[in-house]
């Protein structure tokens, strides 16, 4: 079965073409057709600008389409689009883009939930594919998510904890904006942290470690970014002060991140950790939950850091899965859904 997947919850527009057999399994085998991203330009707004994303999704969807068809000109059996959650205007452009394909040529869609599509991506390895042996316990740390959910089979999720302000992602881009680093601030902190790490710089102060000891598996991270501003006070920091607090942030995050899943891995007894979103592109983040995975004998699944971030292979992959369920939503009855969770059916 080939299915064509479009992404455009946020900044990023993806088209993507797979082809697969089988059942979420042993007997699962898949190969990407195409997979094509462009990656918006929000730097000059320290976030994502609706309007300017909306139309950008505008003018790359048919660019891409025509990148795929290039490499592939059939006729998909499917369309998968994300639905929700993101930016509502920016979905809209891929639900409509899916709905005129749809019509054109007579082909069925699936409405795809992008966290779904996150947490299947860190089962895309180098070298094949990892199954899933459930219960898996999912961490999804992205631009607008911080979350714990208990995968229990596929489509069935129990949340456990998440934020209850800033997303991860977020306080990285908020503390890279106030050390004038730009936008998205994830891969210029994490840039910075490693030199620091490289030349042994010390930060003079020491970060929150917000709700490390607190008994769930919620995270905060609003305090962890004020006390960020507190310290920078308006100054233009010199480079080795800039490294030193990106270091200390980044600690501080992968600390509250690694124990909070050690909590929740502890509490459901899943043997296997998922982790999904743009975040998980994070080399420090990535080798402390390795770490201390490894020490409890847990395996860690998690995407190459060029498939973290958000792409439309991550939605190609949940919709194959829901045709093959013959799970089909009328193209017509479409509609955005920001806030869309995983613990309801679409
Ligand atoms: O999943 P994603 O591409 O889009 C959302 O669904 O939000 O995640 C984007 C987020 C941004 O906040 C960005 O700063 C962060 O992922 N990010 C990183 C890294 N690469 C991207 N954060 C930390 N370290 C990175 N290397
Ligand atoms: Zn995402």
């Amino acid at each position: 079965m080939k299915v064509l997947g479009i992404e455009t919850s946020a900044d990023d527009t993806g088209v993507a073409l797979i082809e697969s057999e089988g059942s979420f399994g042993a007997d699962f085998r898949f190969s990407v057709l195409a997979n094509e991203i462009n990656s918006q330009q929000h730097s000059g707004y320290g976030g994502i600008f609706p309007n300017h994303a909306k139309n950008e999704h505008k003018k790359h969807l048919p660019l891409l389409l025509e990148k795929v068809l290039a490499k592939n000109s059939e006729i998909p059996d499917a369309i998968a689009v994300t639905v929700g959650p993101g930016i509502e205007p920016c979905l809209w452009t891929g639900i409509t883009f899916a709905q005129e394909l749809s019509k054109k040529w007579n082909v069925p869609v699936v409405a795809a939930n992008h966290m779904e599509g996150h947490i299947l991506m860190s089962m895309v390895q180098e070298n094949g594919f990892a199954l899933f042996e459930f219960p898996v316990l999912a961490l999804l740390i992205s631009g607008g998510h911080t979350e714990l959910i208990l995968m229990k089979n596929f489509g069935q999720y129990e949340y456990l904890g998440r934020t209850r302000d800033d997303a991860v992602g977020e306080a990285f881009d908020k503390v890279a904006r106030m050390l004038d680093l730009g936008y998205p601030g994830g891969p210029a902190i994490s840039q910075l942290a490693a030199q620091a790490r490289t030349n042994n710089i010390q930060c003079p102060i020491q970060l929150p470690r917000p709700m490390l000891h607190e008994d769930n598996f919620d995270f905060s991270f609003s305090g962890l970014k004020t006390a960020v501003l507190r310290f920078v006070d308006n100054r233009t920091l010199s480079e080795p002060e800039k490294m030193a607090l990106a270091r200390e942030f980044e600690d501080a995050a992968a600390e509250v991140l690694t124990a909070k899943t050690l909590r929740a891995i502890e509490h459901s007894g899943a043997n296997t950790v998922a982790v999904g979103g743009g975040v998980s592109a994070n080399r420090h983040i990535r080798a402390q939950l390795g770490e201390a995975l490894t020490a409890v004998g847990c395996k860690l699944l998690i995407p190459a850091p060029q498939f973290a971030t958000d792409n439309a292979l991550m939605i190609a992959l949940p919709g194959y899965f829901h045709a093959q369920k013959e799970e089909f939503t009328n193209a017509d009855a479409l509609v955005a859904q920001g806030t869309l969770r995983l613990d309801k059916s679409l």
